[in-house]
């Protein structure tokens, strides 16, 4: 017993939580009479084992990470990768005690935060003035020759990154916190979403001395095919649309859930250091060239292209090739930072309040045309949303033809005070989705029209309605044909059942015919239906046909829901509605409070589901589908349980504190085992939990006969 407890003690007091492991090791010291000595070794020994197994992966990890990530030349196959980093992360499950935040599996994401808490930066992070032309750039040289008379200045140049400011920290060469620039004094923590940006170090290489602190500043950003790619998988997944790269960039840095930025193609490039504490023979800590070379032996990444200019003749030339090559640089960059060189000249030229002196970013001109707006265009998608589309007169920019511009909506129209037939001033945002910048008002004929925004919808005529606060104006109609249209060629596109060989052309004819008026009519269509069609011939409708009996029997529960095309649910969520519901019905008959309780469904989410199902129209849909055989059922454990679980039809409401568990875990028990939580008490109900000061509910549950239970007897009855 005694050897027992001082065991348990041992290990407790050096962690070794994990007793299992020793087990062998305990019974050769209690039963074969081996020292104390010998037996703490071996336990140290085995312990030692499994640390240096995993620095020594975590260490490959990271060093593969920067070959493909930074230099751009994996050594190993991607599956040689994957088995590393399993392995990496079996080992650390099973030995917690050797948790480190700077492991790579950390970059998959952490557990979401509540907020981000803030951060002061030990020096400023200025922002930088800028001017826009080369004859202002001699403008600043003179000034650079006013404050230092008689000095040459040599300039690190770089291009200018559009993305979101970020300072990260190393404390003894491993990556401690990050902070975005926030108002320059004190930014947002946003350390567990900076771990996600696999082009970061989360060690330095330590190619001379570790520094012993180092904050190191940067942009984080995404290049413009990520961009492009991303924004059309959020559109797939009826998620949110970014403007551009820079949104994209920043809005994932400031997520309080670090598993999505994990999943969005983000880099860092650093373009200098805050403050600095590193004592390494061979290191120029004097020259901005000599700071980013360490920081690129370190690691780290830095912006592509920047090079050291000798001169000030040399930096016009240097804008000048950037300019000519910035198409072909994979990522935005809206112009040119230049710095000067020497650490001592910069701290002589100082800073104003506002940016330092010894720094300057001239912008480029962005792709701009003029042209004229012929017409607004309305748009009806299928969730209802009114879209302004700009009709322009065709005119040449960036190498392309643009003809359309996006408006975005009504608000915006008002504030650029744009009419119909007005001259207009037309540029590429960054390059990728040209806009309307604003109307060039001196050369306004007095021909122009104002423009009135629809009062009813452009293709079925009702009134629309606009949510408050919302800008977005909506029809209000179910059946709008513009509506249904776009509805049914989601339904068959890939982002719901996948239907191959039927696109928007096939569909926009089968309702133009009277064919089909809801999905569920797809799969009544006939091959008699088919054929009476233009340029359908007998091979074509048979590939149809086949194609929709295949998605009838194959689709999945998943698949069908997001199909639906719920206002907000894309396929991620319309995965976990499939997770918690067997089937449509299932699903169709959850409450919105029910339903928020889901892990990754807000209560916005929740109410856009439940509204769906609570319109007849979608109701007979899903009527129709069982009737057709469109029917898939989920085997997910959760649903399984759901259907057979002890509390299965049981409707439970919570009131009042409970002591040993709080409400959501209670919830959650009561759920598990097939029962729902609702928020008002009725005739319906069938149990009311009620704890400390339980209010009116109890009074009703009385009322209505309800059977009540304290604390103790929900417990018994969950067990
Ligand atoms: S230096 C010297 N270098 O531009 C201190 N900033 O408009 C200021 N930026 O907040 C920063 N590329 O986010 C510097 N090569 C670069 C940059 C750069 C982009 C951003 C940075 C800064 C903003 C100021």
């Amino acid at each position: 017993m005694f050897t027992f407890d001082f065991l348990f003690h041992y290990h407790n007091e050096n962690q070794f939580v994990n007793i299992r492991e020793h087990s062998w090791t305990t019974i050769c010291f209690l039963f074969c009479k081996i020292s104390v000595e010998d037996y703490l070794e071996i336990c140290m020994k085995k312990n030692d084992f499994h640390q240096k197994r995993i620095e020594e992966l975590r260490q490959s990890i990271e060093r593969h990470n920067y070959q493909y990530y930074v230099l751009d030349r994996p050594q190993i196959s991607d599956q040689e990768y994957d088995a590393l980093f399993k392995e990496l992360e079996r080992l650390e499950a099973e030995h917690p005690e050797h948790a480190s935040a700077s492991s790579p599996t950390r970059r998959i994401g952490d557990r979401p935060a509540s907020g981000f808490s803030t951060r002061a930066h030990s020096l400023p992070m200025y922002s930088l003035d800028n001017i826009f032309s080369l004859e202002e750039w001699g403008g600043y040289t003179q000034r650079l020759q006013r404050l230092l008379p008689g000095e040459d200045f040599a300039f690190w140049t770089e291009p200018k990154m559009d993305g979101l400011a970020v300072e990260v920290i190393y404390e003894q060469g491993v990556m401690t916190a990050a902070a975005t620039r926030g108002d320059g004094y004190t930014g947002e923590e946003v350390s567990a979403n900076m771990r996600t940006v696999r082009n970061l170090p989360l060690r330095l290489i330590p190619f001379s001395n570790v520094p012993d602190y180092l904050e190191v500043r940067g942009e984080v950003i995404m290049s413009v095919k990520d961009f492009e790619e991303l924004n059309r998988t959020q559109l797939a997944n009826r998620e949110k649309v970014f403007a551009n790269p820079r949104n994209a960039a920043a809005g994932s840095i400031r997520q309080l859930d670090p598993r999505i930025p994990a999943k969005r193609p983000l880099r860092f490039f650093a373009y200098g250091v805050g403050l600095v504490r590193w004592d390494a023979p061979g290191v120029d800590l004097d020259t901005q060239a000599g700071i980013m070379d360490a920081l690129q032996r370190s690691g780290l990444s830095i912006a592509p292209g920047a090079v050291l200019c000798r001169d000030e003749q040399a930096v016009r030339q240097y804008f000048g090739s950037l300019e000519a090559e910035r198409r072909h640089i994979s990522f935005e960059l809206d112009g040119m930072v230049a710095k000067v060189n020497d650490r001592n000249q910069q701290e002589r030229l100082g800073t104003t309040s506002r940016a330092p002196r010894w720094a300057i970013a001239v912008k480029f001109k962005a792709a701009q045309a003029k042209t004229i707006l012929e017409n607004i265009e309305v748009q009806v998608g299928r969730t209802g949303a009114l879209t302004p589309v700009a009709k322009l007169r065709p005119v040449r920019l960036g190498g392309v033809s643009v003809s359309r511009a996006t408006l975005h909506n009504q608000d915006e129209i008002r504030a650029k005070g744009l009419k119909i037939g007005d001259p207009v001033l037309v540029q590429r945002a960054g390059d990728v989705i040209p806009e309307v910048v604003r109307p060039i008002t001196e050369e306004r004929t007095g021909q122009e029209q104002d423009f009135v925004f629809p009062e009813t919808c452009p293709s079925c005529g009702s009134r629309v309605g606009r949510i408050p606060g919302e800008a977005v104006s909506r029809c209000p109609n179910l059946s709008c044909p513009a509506q249904l249209l776009q509805g049914l060629i989601y339904f068959v596109s890939k982002a719901g059942l996948d239907i191959e060989g039927l696109g928007k052309k096939w569909i926009e004819i089968f309702v133009d015919k009277g064919l089909v008026a809801s999905p569920a009519d797809l799969f009544g269509l006939s091959r008699q239906d088919l054929l009476e069609l233009e340029r359908m011939g007998g091979k074509l409708a048979e590939n149809i046909l086949r194609a929709l009996e295949q998605g009838k029997q194959e689709a999945s529960l998943e698949q069908l829901i997001a199909a639906l095309g719920i206002r907000l649910v894309g396929s991620e969520t319309a995965k976990l509605l499939a997770e918690r519901y067997h089937d449509l019905d299932a699903l169709a008959g959850a409450e919105p409070e029910q339903l928020a309780l889901i892990k990754g469904v807000g209560p916005e989410i929740a109410a856009s589901v439940a509204s769906f199902f609570r319109n007849p129209q979608n109701l007979e849909l899903v009527g129709a589908f069982k009737r057709i055989g469109l029917w898939p059922v989920s085997g997910s454990r959760a649903a399984e349980q759901e259907q057979t679980g002890a509390l299965q039809g049981k409707t439970f409401v919570l009131t009042g504190k409970l002591q040993g568990i709080t409400r959501s875990q209670a919830s959650e028990k009561i759920e598990e085992k097939g029962g729902r939580v609702t928020s008002a008490v009725s005739s319906k109900t069938d149990y009311l939990v009620a704890g400390d000061e339980p209010g009116s509910k109890l009074e009703k549950a009385r009322r209505l006969g309800v059977e009540i239970l304290d604390e103790a007897g929900f417990v018994r009855l969950l067990e």
